[in-house]
Parts: C-alpha cells; sequence; structure tokens
C-alpha cells in the first residue's frame, strides 16, 4: 500500500487524484467491511475487524443459539401467553438489499403510528424488518429455510426487541412476501451483473439447492448493484402474518445479541414456534440477493457448570 502510493505521488498529480476518488468510492458506507465467509471478514473475525466489534469476540450472551433441551433448561424459557402487540399497515416502506440483508424499512414521522410490542411493561417499536438464509436459530441443530427478523426499539433506553420467525419453503408464492421476487426483477433489470459468490455448507437442502443453482447459472447480482435498488411499497400488512402466528404465541425468549456486528447484547429474543411459510420463488429471490447470511451458532454461554 505505502509503495503503491509513493509511485502514485511521484507519477503524475493527476493519476493521484483520479486514483484518490476512485479509493473513496469504493469504501463500505459505515464501519469496516464484514461478511458471512470471507477468510478475514467473516463471523470468526467480526470481533477483530474494529474495536466497536469487540463483542462479536467476548460477549457472553451472543446470537444465534440451538433450541434444544439443554438451552432449554438453561436460558431459553417457552413462552405460551400472547404477546401485546399493536400493529397497523405500514405506508410507504422500501424493500432494498443494504449488502448484508434485505430489509423492508420505512421513515416514521409524527402521524405514523407506531406498531409496538410490550414485553412485560417494557413497549418497544417496529423499526424495521429483514432476512436470513437459512434460519440462523436452529432447533435441535436444524435450520429452517430462512429467518424473518421483526427488530423492535425501545424509545427511551434504545435497547432492541426482535421477533424471529423461522421460514419454511412451500411451492406456492406467499401474498406477504410479494415485494421479494419484485425486488429481484427490479434489481436484474437494473444492471445484468453477475458474480460467484462462495458460501459455507448449511443444513437446509432447500438453500443448499437454491445457492447452488444462483451460483451455476451465474445470475446472482454483485451486492454492489443490487443496494443501489429500492422497491417502493405502498403498504404493507402485517395482519396474515401476526393471524398465522397467533398473536406471537407460542414462542421461545431469552436474552442474546444482534446477529450481525456490532453484536450488541441485552437484545430480548423472541423466536416463534410455528414456521411460517415462503414461497420457492420467494425463497429463490433472497438467495439469489443476500445469498447465505446466517451466522454460525453461538456457545458463548458455554456448557452448564452445576
Ligand atoms: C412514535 O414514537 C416516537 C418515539 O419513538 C414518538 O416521538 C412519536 O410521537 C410516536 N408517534 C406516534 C404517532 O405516537
Ligand atoms: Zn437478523
Amino acid at each position: 500500500m505505502k509503495f503503491i502510493l509513493s509511485v502514485v505521488i511521484a507519477t503524475s498529480s493527476l493519476f493521484a487524484a483520479v486514483s484518490a476518488h476512485a479509493i473513496v468510492k469504493r469504501a463500505p458506507p459505515s464501519g469496516p467491511h464484514w461478511d458471512y465467509s470471507g477468510d478475514k471478514t467473516g463471523p470468526d473475525h467480526w470481533g477483530l475487524l474494529d474495536p466497536a466489534y469487540v463483542t462479536c469476540e467476548t460477549g457472553m450472551q451472543q446470537s444465534p443459539v440451538d433450541i434444544n433441551a439443554q438451552s432449554l433448561s438453561r436460558f431459553v424459557h417457552c413462552a405460551k401467553k400472547a404477546l401485546t402487540f399493536d400493529y397497523e399497515p405500514v405506508k410507504d416502506a422500501v424493500a432494498h438489499f443494504n449488502g448484508h440483508t434485505v430489509e423492508i424499512d420505512w421513515t416514521p414521522n409524527s402521524k405514523t403510528h407506531n406498531n409496538s410490542i410490550a414485553i412485560g411493561k417494557k413497549e418497544y417499536h417496529l423499526i424495521q424488518f429483514h432476512f436470513h438464509t437459512p434460519s440462523e436459530h436452529r432447533i435441535n441443530g436444524r435450520h429452517a429455510d430462512g429467518e424473518l427478523h421483526l427488530v423492535h426499539r425501545n424509545p427511551v433506553d434504545k435497547s432492541l426487541a426482535v421477533i424471529g420467525v423461522l421460514l419454511q419453503a412451500q411451492a406456492r408464492n406467499v401474498p406477504f412476501f410479494h415485494y421479494l421476487t419484485a425486488l429481484q426483477k427490479k434489481v436484474h433489470a437494473d444492471k445484468r451483473d453477475s458474480a460467484v459468490a462462495a458460501a459455507p455448507g448449511t443444513t437446509s437442502a432447500v438453500v443448499d439447492e437454491l445457492l447452488k443453482d444462483s451460483v451455476c447459472a451465474g445470475t446472482q447480482p454483485t451486492p454492489q448493484s443490487a443496494t443501489k435498488v429500492d422497491y417502493p411499497l405502498k403498504l404493507v400488512d402485517f395482519a396474515p402474518l401476526v393471524r398465522a402466528l397467533k398473536g406471537f404465541t407460542p414462542r421461545w425468549e431469552y436474552s442474546g445479541s444482534l446477529t450481525t456486528p456490532p453484536c450488541s447484547e441485552n437484545v430480548a429474543w423472541n423466536v416463534m414456534h410455528d414456521p411460517y411459510p415462503i414461497g420457492l420463488d420467494q425463497l429463490r429471490a433472497l438467495v439469489d440477493l443476500q445469498g447465505y447470511n446466517a451466522r454460525d451458532l453461538e456457545d458463548s454461554r458455554g456448557p452448564a457448570h452445576e
């Protein structure tokens, strides 16, 4: 790097200016680059990439976790009571790939209804939702085909509560996810670009197949081209999802972390017991856009000492 820089400065100031511009343009928008498979930037290295990410390495309550007899006897609780929630359709949202996940978000204003959940007496507002393929949480070691994360934040102390919904592929497309194939089409129409992304092995046979399909056909858009495309959504109606999940009952609760850098802890996790369906084409659209984006299981809590 030092060598290149001195050559550039010595050669010509015009070349130096052009080169500096290119470097600035390629810089990631915020924080150091991280991903799901890189030798130096994958999940095992997140905590070393930046002091702000150190919790990814040192945290003692990291997510995701496996839900099994052992974790259930130690820190995961099975909740059977309905979660208090107040959801209305969200207006003027946008679906986009942010470089790590397909996310749906919106800009609240003073007239926007705050979709909220209450855990005990604590209230959290829904701020965005996004997807992982395959699922991050596992049940008895098994991934689901995908996982939907509804991210909520407490307006006062900014702590987070996330509702995780395991997604199970089916042949028929599901109305709630109609924007996924629409976003995929828009990304491909915008730029016919292809790149092959390496993917760690997964145990969701469906996602494994889709990863192979998309990589072999060379249809996966580059992350850079995909992040530039927004698909506007006039209305997001959560009613069918909430109804299928019986008002967010039954579910598993535990205290964990963000599953992406900075891996902050004190996240109130609520993983739904019942999976929700997703159409195979919709899952294919997700895999095409975001590839493999599930963090490995975290065993930071270690074995039981009792
Ligand atoms: C939504 O919550 C924010 C605080 O996060 C508050 O400022 C705003 O007034 C609330 N909106 C409504 C319509 O209650
Ligand atoms: Zn997530």
